[in-house]
């Protein structure tokens, strides 16, 4: 993994995945032991689309690791904003730089700017396309919360056509035997092709309308928000924005091991009556996202292997 970007999911092993869970485990287990690890190097985030979670978590990363953060958050703020180009702005801040973390709204700009960059690039979320760092962070989760990533029941519930944590979720776990119940309304279902990934890895799936009797199958249920960004229409925005609300009352009767995850921000499809259940443990994988991408940079780096 020394100096290789990560732009997808699939650019990893599954090899590659418990590396990085087991680097995170030992990060969050012995915090002390590692923070000077990065001491006399840059991390850049440049982030030209909103974040809390993903650029907090990478600069927290960062900084227990006593390295040091430059970029911007707000790409008005920028170069940018007087028209400098995305390889331009690739080209310089990699002079400033040992590794960019990027999010960005064009699906493929992360992929671009790993192929014109001298420094590893790591994709933070790109458009509707991948979001590969959530998904090894739900990855470390879903096995915390369930002893392995083997043979398990995941309800995806939501956005499964632009949301990008799904996509890369739903390409990693392919590699593990799941069985995926898949809740959307008929506008925002999955797109046709990971369909075809998952029957290539004849992965056992089912688009489903109504989630309250898979939610009580399932040992994960993941849920995603409608994301209002991704609709050139509001009125189609509004007919959907709602369809699909997990209450408390709901989680009744479900699995023991059952967790609830979202990689947040919520708006109204987790009601907040479920935060109080011993389901909801969307803010623990907030969490684990310092735990991992600490493990994605020190391999990167090459700092650890
Ligand atoms: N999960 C996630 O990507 O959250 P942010 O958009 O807040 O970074």
């Amino acid at each position: 993994m020394k100096n290789k970007s990560l732009i997808s999911i699939h650019d990893y092993s599954k090899t590659d995945y418990f590396k990085i869970l087991e680097w995170a485990d030992i990060f969050r287990k012995n915090p002390k032991e590692y923070e000077n690890l990065l001491m006399g190097k840059v991390i850049a985030t440049l982030f030209f689309e909103p974040s809390t979670r993903t650029r907090l978590s990478f600069e927290s990363a960062v900084q227990r690791m006593g390295g040091r953060i430059i970029g911007f958050s707000d790409p008005g703020s920028s170069s940018v904003q007087k028209g400098e180009s995305l390889k331009d702005t690739i080209l310089t801040v990699a002079q400033y730089a040992d590794l960019i973390v990027m999010r960005h709204p064009i699906e493929g700009s992360a992929r671009w700017a790993s192929e014109v960059s001298p420094v590893p690039i790591i994709n933070a979320g790109d458009g509707a396309n991948q979001h590969p760092t959530q998904c090894l962070l739900d990855l470390y989760t879903i096995k915390e919360t369930q002893n392995t990533l083997d043979n398990l029941t995941i309800t995806f519930v939501g956005d499964l056509k632009y949301g990008r944590t799904v996509h890369s979720l739903i390409q990693a776990m392919s590699h593990f035997n799941p069985t995926f119940y898949l809740v959307s309304p008929d506008t925002l279902r999955l797109p046709n092709e990971y369909k075809m990934l998952l029957d290539e890895h004849n992965v056992k799936y089912y688009e489903v309308r109504d989630m309250s009797e898979v939610v009580k199958l399932s040992d994960i249920v993941y849920v995603t928000r409608v994301q209002r960004e991704r609709f050139s229409d509001p009125i189609e925005y509004e007919k959907v924005k709602n369809a699909y609300v997990l209450n408390a009352a709901m989680l009744e009767g479900t699995k023991a091991n059952l967790k609830v995850l979202h990689p947040l921000p919520r708006v109204n499809e987790i009601s907040v009556d479920v935060d109080d259940t011993n389901k909801a443990y969307y803010f623990e994988q907030a969490l684990n996202g310092v735990y991992t991408r600490m493990a994605i940079i020190a391999l990167i780096l090459g700092l650890k292997n």
